[in-house]
Order: C-alpha cells, then structure tokens, then sequence
C-alpha cells in the first residue's frame, strides 16, 4: 500500500512538473567589438531579477542572453587588434561570460551567433523565408553606419550623420537580398491594436506606430562587402545581415527547426528585455519575420531608458565606460544589483554616480535593512540567549503589512516595476524599524510581566525579516542568504528558503554576523573612483 501511495505522488509530481507554466526571457545578444559596460550589465541584471523572481514563483523558466558576433563593425575591430575575427571575439565573449558570473547571472543558455547550432538553422529559416516569397534580389543604393550596423535613406540622415548614434555613414550601392517588411504593414497595425500592451512602455509605442505608418519600406537583408558573417544559403557571394542572424537566436536558441519539443515548450517568448535604441527591430522587424514563418509573435517586447554615466553619454571616445567588474570589486555585487533597480524607473533614462551609489548604500542598504537586521539580533542574543521566540500573538502587525506589501510587490513586478516593488520592500522595512521604536522591546524586557508580548515584538521582528529576505532575493540574492544564515534558519548545504510567511522551526539560534553593509566614507571612496 505504502508502494503504491508513493507511485501516485510521484506520478503527482511528474504531472505537476510536466503541467508547470513557462516563462521564457532574453536579453538582447550583445556585440563583442568592446568589453561589457554598465548599460549591458543594466539589461542583464533586470532579465536575471525577473527570472529568479519567476523560478521563486515556481514557473519552469527559460533565460537566454549571448552574444551578437558577426557584421562589420567586429570584422573592422578585429583587424585593428591584428586578430582573426574568431580570436578577437572569443576574447571578447570570455570577458562577458566572467562579468555575468560575477554578476551572479543565472541564465539557463548563452547563445554565440558563431555557434554552429546558430549558423545552421539561420541558414535554414533564411531559406525558408526566402520559399515563403518574402526574399528577393533587389538593388540597395543608401546609406550604413557601421556603429549601429544600420541602414538609412538619404531623408532620415540627420545632418549627413546617423540619426541614431550621430557617427557618420557610408554610402552603400549594391545587388542586395531584400525582405518584404513592407508586406506586413497592415498585419502589424493589426497586431498593435489587438495586443494593446505588446510594447512596453507604451509610451514608446506611438512613434513607432507612427514610423509603421509612414516609414515602413522593405530592408536589405545581404551585404556582398562583409565576410565575417552568415552565407546566404542560395548565394554564397553575399552574408546575411547581422541584424537578422541576431534576431533569429530568440528562436535558434530553442532549438527552432530541430529540437521542436524544446521550441513548443517555450515559445513565444513572454518578454523581450531591451534598451530602447533597438525597438524598431524587436518590435518592427522581428515580428514581421515571425509572421513571414507563421510564428507566434512573442508576448511582449519592453524597452527600457538609458544610462548615461555622470551625465555624459557613454562612449569609446569619451573614455568613459567604466567597467562594472571594479564598481562590484570595490562596492560588491549586490549593492550594483540594488542600486540600478532602485535608482531609475524601469523605461526611463538614468544617470550614474559614485556619490547617488554611496548614499544609497549608506542610506538603504545599511541604515534600513541592515541596522533592522544587527538591531533584531542583538535584541534576540541579549532578551532569549540567542533562541528566536515562538510568537503567541495572534494580531500580528507586521505579518499583516507583509502580506499587502507581498501583494503589492507582485503586482510591480508583472510590470516590470522593480524600482516601485523596491520601494515597497523599502516601505516594509521602514515599518519594521518603526516598529522597534514604537514598542520599544528595551522598556518591555525591564520586567517579566511583559516577557510574553517582549517575546511577540521580537518574534514578529525576525518574521518579517525573514520575509524581506523572500522579497529582496531577485534583487540582492548573497544578501538574502546572508540574512537567512544569520537568522539561523539557513544550512550551510541547505538552499534558501523562499516560503514566504513560513514560521521558525522551534529553537531556531541565531548566528549575529558582520553589518550587511558597512558604512562607506564618501570621502574616501571617492578618491578611489
Ligand atoms: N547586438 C545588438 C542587439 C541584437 S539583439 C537581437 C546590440 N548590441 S549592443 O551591444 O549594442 O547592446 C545593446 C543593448 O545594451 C541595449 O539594447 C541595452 O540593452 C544595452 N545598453 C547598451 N548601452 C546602454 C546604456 N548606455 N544604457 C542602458 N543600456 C544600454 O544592439
């Protein structure tokens, strides 16, 4: 009988495991002409908040990033290195693999537009869009920016320079492969109207509504110029256009063509994370593909603002691109997480400084949550020998705020919101600490008849910590082990526990640690930036 029982559960699970809701998220594929900076990780570090986020709420998760290798703009910096574009690129892409180590970025794949796995089935969808009708040899006579790797008509030229990045093009004139965007622009008006929130934030979706319109012509999809690329399958002289390799990874990745299962598992996409410079083609572009392969299109595309970095744009020529590899050395890797999140809305534009990076973690990160955590521990080390107390009040204040504060953060986050569902976390933790002052536990342990409700203020203390530690975990997960180590309900070779409101095991001891995070002198650190 116990046999069989253990059959069913187990055939409970399998079912559970096989019916578990997917969610699958990228980031766009970085190009590797450069080392990674603040405005990459940026990207990284949201989709990576999101998807540890998701996995905490038991979705079978599927997080994709890599990196965009092909083109010209990578042939030119390989040649300045004296290096083959294979050599120059895989050192490049070794030093984005390290920092999204450092960066604690636990995506499930890292795709390479030179994978083989890539090559091959972009070849093979190329073919297939080309039977589909949606090709054809066409004469291209306009204007490129190498930067950006972007074509322009004479009228979008801003000033004879890219409207985009303002670098100056080149004139191009030659027997291109051409895709028939213009084909769908009535099914992408279409598409807009029936999925009112495929763009976020929709504020960024009038103007390209407006460019949809107005603007929408076929693209030139070959360059007969640039080697270091895709071989167009039916003609070899030419390869693909490194926007179109690029935007095929969201389906390469899964296996599009070959592996269906893993494709059918998690496609479409719930959310294509990326900044805003590059709507047009995930949001334009990459749809009109889709549609041309009768592909689902995927369920959102979010674009979010730009960093500029003490109010300057970041740049190569400006020499200003720091690395955020000696921002984590210097400030650790969860306050970098913590602060781009909590700084800047999500879709809007963003400055760095050392000095808003300071305060925050002086501000938030120590005094808030890390005062709240050493001021709770020490109570339970001074008032119960270090034993947390059971709680035997059945109002408990804290416990109700955070459940509304659980609700509240939820709700942020399936909108992207992380700075609003971090100042919700922020606004319980204030509380927290109001509510030590309003208690005052220090008058409450002057006498033994009060130890029963000193022991309800205490108990209710490390509960809501222990919730905090649930909450900030997408965003500080080091810091949400810490504290759980600390409050002694965190194994050495145990993982974290992401019960929300579960109770203590009776006689939990706590183990009072270092400060979270150490007060830093501005002054000082200052001269090391
Ligand atoms: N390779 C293309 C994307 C192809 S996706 C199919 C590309 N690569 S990129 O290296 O230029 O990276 C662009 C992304 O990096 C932006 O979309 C954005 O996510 C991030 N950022 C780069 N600079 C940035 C800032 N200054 N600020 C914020 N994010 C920015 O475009």
């Amino acid at each position: 009988c116990g046999k069989k029982n253990r059959c069913v559960i187990t055939l409970v699970k399998r079912i559970a495991i096989l019916n578990k809701r997917t969610f699958y998220l990228t980031t766009p594929i970085y190009y590797v002409n450069d080392a990674p900076h603040i405005g990459h990780s940026y990207t990284t570090i949201a989709a990576d908040v999101l998807a540890r986020y998701k996995r905490a709420k038991d979705l079978d998760v599927f997080f994709l990033t890599g990196t965009d290798e092909h083109g010209q703009k990578i042939q030119k910096a390989a040649q300045a290195c004296n290096k083959t574009p294979i050599e120059f690129v895989n050192g490049v892409v070794d030093k984005f693999k390290t920092l999204w180590n450092n960066l604690d970025i636990s995506n499930d794949d890292f795709i390479r537009t030179t994978d083989e796995r890539h090559c091959r089935r972009v070849e093979e969808i190329f073919q297939q869009i080309f039977e589909n009708g949606d090709i054809y040899l066409g004469e291209y006579e306009g204007w490129y920016c190498i930067p950006c790797e972007s074509f322009w008509i004479e009228s979008q030229l801003e000033e004879k320079k890219c409207p985009e990045c303002k670098r100056p093009v080149e004139k191009v004139k030659e027997k291109n492969y051409f895709f028939r965007l213009s084909k769908y622009q009535k099914s992408l008006l279409d598409y807009y109207e029936k999925h009112p929130h495929f763009i976020q934030p929709e504020s960024r979706k009038n103007e390209l509504l407006h460019r949809i319109k107005t603007q929408i012509e076929d693209i030139s999809i070959s360059r007969s110029a640039v080697e270091w690329g895709i071989q167009v399958p039916m003609d070899p002289t030419h390869t693909i256009y490194v926007w179109i390799d690029a935007l095929l990874n969201y389906i390469t990745a899964l296996g599009y063509n070959d592996d269906m299962q893993k494709f059918q598992k998690y496609w479409p996409a719930n959310v294509h994370i990326i900044g805003k410079e590059i709507l047009w083609f995930h949001g334009v572009i990459w749809p009109a593909i889709l549609m041309s392969l009768k592909i689902d299109l995927p369920c959102k595309v979010f674009a979010h603002g730009w960093w500029t970095i003490e109010g300057q744009k970041i740049s190569k020529s400006l020499g200003n691109a720091i690395d955020p590899t000696s921002i984590i050395q210097s400030y650790g890797t969860d306050a970098y997480r913590y602060f781009l999140l909590r700084e800047v809305p999500f879709g809007l534009d963003g400055n760095f400084s050392y000095n808003a990076l300071i305060h925050r973690i002086n501000s938030d990160l120590g005094n808030d949550l890390g005062n709240l955590l050493q001021r709770t521990l020490t109570m339970i080390e001074k008032y119960f020998q270090g034993v947390i107390p059971e709680i035997v009040d059945t109002d408990d204040e804290l416990k109700r705020l955070s459940k509304s504060t659980c609700d509240k953060v939820d709700a942020e986050m399936e909108e992207l919101q992380f700075s609003k569902a971090l100042e919700n976390i922020w606004a319980f933790i204030g509380h927290a600490n109001k509510f030590i002052e309003d208690k005052k536990p220090w008058v409450l342990a002057k006498t033994n008849t009060t130890r029963t409700q000193l022991a309800a203020v205490i108990g209710s203390l490390a509960g809501a910590i222990k919730d905090i530690s649930v909450f900030i975990y997408p965003f500080m997960p080091r810091t949400a082990v810490e504290i759980q180590q600390q409050l002694g309900i965190l194994e050495d070779n145990r993982s974290l526990c992401l019960e929300f409101q579960q109770g203590f095991k009776k006689d939990t001891v706590v183990r009072k640690g270092k400060p979270l995070f150490p007060k830093i002198d501005p002054l000082v650190l200052e001269n090391v930036s």
